[in-house]
């Protein structure tokens, strides 16, 4: 069997790849692969460990050739990935949900607390050696506690992000396709249409999934929507939201302040937003805990090793595909 490691992953997860195929190959280099180099790399593979950052679409599958048996994304997120396209070629396509539910909802509520108190602003003031002694009008940023969180996906981690806001008696909102029963129950959650969300929240996080139907789906009117005082946070993906239209209107003061972990052109982030003092941005380090991290390295090799064994794998995204996938 040929294996192919696009990145180097955390040990965890390389250690039990090497158990089941002492001989896998990866990319030497801590960095992306070229175009050029996946398509070489993939060459005659029977399974791929990928990450989010490798664009995997029915051009590098038929480089691939016949073989490629599955695509094991080290990522909850697969929208790097042509579903469609690996269906089609009876690839199966697995995904690492669940271990980093926690860690990405610790760090939305980190960029919450970061953006509304003004952390990183406030800390290089400092640094700078600009601190000369406390002042009533320094830094005023936005109330947390007993204010209200709206919630936009309320999937496993928006629901994570709404169950810590517990402690901060907050009132919460939520949109979604479906009734989240558990957050009714337990925060008294109130599920309300994505207008009614926008124009009462103070706090909004987002966690949708990219899809045709979520793209720019923040855009120019749906952040008028929203209060002047309100924050926007982001830890789904970077296109869900129009980011120049965001830039305007952090500018403008249409809304408070936004704390973003993901961009719409990743690795470049709109050269508006590194102007304004108003947002917080992190390099899509939500899931970046050790622990997080090793469970995802180890829930992706997992999956490759099951897949290889023609076993269905624990988490398979393209569940059609089952069946009719390559052996
Ligand atoms: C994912 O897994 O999809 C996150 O964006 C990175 O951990």
């Amino acid at each position: 069997m040929r294996i192919y490691v696009t990145r180097r992953i955390p040990d965890a997860g390389l250690d039990l790849l090497r158990q089941s195929y002492p001989n896998f190959s990866m990319n030497p280099e801590d960095r992306v692969l070229t175009r050029a180099e996946l398509l070489e790399n993939v060459r005659g593979l029977d399974g791929l460990l990928s990450l989010l950052t490798d664009k995997l679409d029915g051009e590098a599958m038929d480089a691939a050739g016949p073989n490629l048996k599955v695509i094991a994304n080290h990522a909850v997120g697969f929208d790097n990935v042509d579903l469609r396209a690996a269906t089609a070629r009876g690839i199966l396509v697995t995904n690492t949900p669940g271990v980093l539910t926690d860690a990405t909802a610790d760090h939305a509520w980190a960029l919450l607390f970061a953006v509304a108190r003004r952390i990183p602003e406030s800390e290089n003031f400092l640094r700078a050696g600009k601190f000369t002694g406390w002042g009533p009008l320094m830094f005023l940023g936005g109330d947390i506690t007993g204010r209200t969180l709206g919630i936009i996906g309320a999937g496993r981690i928006g629901h994570s992000v709404a169950l810590k806001s517990k402690g901060f008696l907050m009132r919460v909102l939520y949109s979604d396709e479906v009734v989240n029963s558990t957050l009714e129950s337990e925060l008294d959650a109130r599920k309300v249409s994505l207008d009614e969300l926008l124009r009462e929240s103070d706090f909004i996080s987002v966690h949708v999934p990219l899809l045709p139907s979520t793209r720019h789906f923040i855009n120019r009117d749906t952040l008028r929507l929203m209060k002047r005082t309100a924050y926007l946070i982001n830890t789904s993906r970077g296109p869900v939201i129009d980011e120049g239209a965001l830039a305007e209107a952090l500018r403008d003061g249409v809304i408070a302040g936004a704390a973003l972990d993901v961009f719409e052109n990743e690795p470049a982030v709109h050269p508006e937003l590194l102007k304004l003092s108003n947002v917080v941005l992190t390099p899509h380090t939500a899931s970046a805990t050790f622990d997080t991290r090793n469970k995802m390295a180890t829930m992706a090799a997992a999956n490759l090793i099951a897949a290889l064994a023609g076993q269905r794998p624990p988490n398979l995204v393209n569940v059609e595909a089952w069946g009719k996938h390559r052996t």
